[in-house]
């Protein structure tokens, strides 16, 4: 391609961003900005909570990177347990052959699942994890002689991914619609947003949850219980904006699941990790599920990792004959992966990540509800290190904004002046216009108080030029 007298004087002034515009493909960006004048932030460095851009200037990171720097940035131990296994053995696959770090790493991770969760599926990410339950699912239906049993039940405004059958369990129409049709059998029930609960419920948490869970009953009822195999939600859904479950609710879809033997997927692939305050949220919750999918936070994002981890009964089938689950990826349990996932539970267990989490998210929920004496502030939500800040035209009648206004808030005003103000975070329309918070998980009081500061300042002039 040739270069521009214009890519010219920008390559002066900061080369890498413009080299990132012309030639790295962005996930989910909209590239027209950059084409008119907006910079890519690029992020070279990273040191406890805070990231650093390539002119130098320091960020608070209020996403965790992605949902996954759990022990925060800049971990020495991280990097040389990688480099350590990449020297002994770089690679090999877990197509009918096994490494140690991979079986040492399953071995830990089912004892910390709930109940007989000791099934480990490694895979690369979160999606792929999603995609695996899916199958699972499916096959393990076969297998016991209810061949009927495909569909699967999620949540609206709910992510579980971008593959084609992740896509489908994804609840957000906009994220679909260009890759229709998708897999055919997904059905959506209500999230658990009680901001947004229907007027009846709006005053009672408990009775809004079983009005909810009991939603998925009617969906499976109405598609015919044979017809379904999985009901797949995270045990606080994200996108939306955080949506912890009401009291009830999660015990209460164990109940459906159980009585129409349709399976319980808890997609933790943001919860699992300390983000709740235990390494699996569902163990927070008290309740069991069939399969729990997880990746992010497994190795603080140090290497790419994730993971299926299902029950014994649903693998009891695959121990016989010739059955066998026909499905794999080449990077599932990497060994420099898996060795840098047991070197990061090893810092959790050493400086008490879990604990940290449950001392002090009563502190950061507390700092965050500081905000709520601003108009722009409809509702706060959230669980663990796991915010949700929900915006809002109109406290009392709770008005949001329209999608030309959500436009010039979120895109136009908000995520940009927020990093300028020195906090990378994220402001979501995926749901209602939504800022969300979910930092590593050894921020304290000084990084909750800065997140405040920032918000209100960012969120006071975003009120006055509406
Ligand atoms: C709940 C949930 N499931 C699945 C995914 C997809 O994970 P990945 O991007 O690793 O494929 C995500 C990603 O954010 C997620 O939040």
């Amino acid at each position: 391609m040739t270069t521009s007298p214009q890519d010219v004087a920008e390559l002066g002034t900061d080369p890498l961003a413009t080299k990132a515009r012309d030639y790295l493909w962005m996930h989910f960006t909209r590239y027209s900005g950059y084409y008119d004048g907006v910079h890519v932030p690029v992020i070279t460095r990273g040191e406890g909570c805070y990231i650093w851009d390539d002119q130098g200037k320091r960020y608070l990171d209020g996403l965790a990177g992605l949902f996954v720097v759990q022990v925060g940035h800049g971990r020495r131990e991280l990097a040389e347990a990688g480099a350590k296994q990449a020297e002994q053995l770089a690679f090999f696959p877990l197509w009918s052959y096994a490494h140690p770090k991979a079986i040492e790493l399953a071995e830990r991770l089912a004892h910390m699942a709930p109940g007989d969760l000791n099934r480990v599926f490694f895979t690369s990410g979160g999606g792929e994890a999603v995609e695996t339950a899916w199958k699972l699912a499916k096959q393990y239906f076969k297998l016991v002689g209810k061949p009927t049993k495909h569909k699967v039940i999620s949540r609206s405004i709910a992510y579980h991914g971008t593959t084609q059958g992740a896509l489908s369990i994804t609840g957000i129409p906009a994220v679909k619609e260009a890759f229709e049709p998708l897999v055919p059998g997904a059905i959506k029930v209500p999230n658990t947003n009680f901001y947004r609960a229907p007027e009846d419920y709006r005053y009672d948490e408990k009775a809004f949850g079983q009005w909810a869970a009991n939603r998925i009953a009617e969906a499976i009822e109405f598609e015919g219980p044979d017809t379904v195999a999985a009901v797949f939600l995270e045990p606080v859904q994200n996108a939306g904006g955080c949506f912890p479950p009401p009291p009830g609710y999660l015990e209460r879809v164990r109940e459906i699941c159980d009585h129409y033997d349709v399976l319980f997927v808890a997609d933790e692939t943001i919860c699992a990790f300390g983000r709740i305050g235990d390494y699996f949220a569902m163990n927070r919750f008290g309740v069991q599920p069939d399969i729990i999918t997880c990746a992010k936070g497994m190795t603080s994002g140090y290497a790419p990792l994730g993971a299926m981890i299902a029950s014994d009964r649903l693998f009891e089938p695959f121990k016989h004959g010739t059955t066998t689950f026909l499905h794999g990826y080449t990077w599932g349990g990497h060994p420099v992966a898996a060795a840098i996932a047991l070197a990061n539970l090893d810092i959790f267990e050493r400086e008490g990540i879990n604990a940290h989490v449950q001392n002090n998210e009563g502190a950061f929920r507390r700092t965050l509800e500081k905000l709520t004496d601003l108009p722009i502030i409809g509702d706060v939500r959230g669980a663990g290190f796991f915010y949700g800040i929900e915006l809002v035209k109109d406290k009392v009648t709770r008005e949001t904004f329209n999608d030309d206004e959500a436009e010039r808030l979120l895109r136009g005003f908000l995520s940009k002046a927020l990093f300028d103000n020195g906090l990378y975070c994220r402001a979501d329309d995926r749901g209602d216009p939504v800022i969300q918070l979910a930092p590593p998980l050894i921020c304290e009081q000084a990084q909750f108080d800065e997140m405040e500061q920032i918000l209100r300042s960012v969120l006071t002039e975003a009120w006055s030029i509406l």
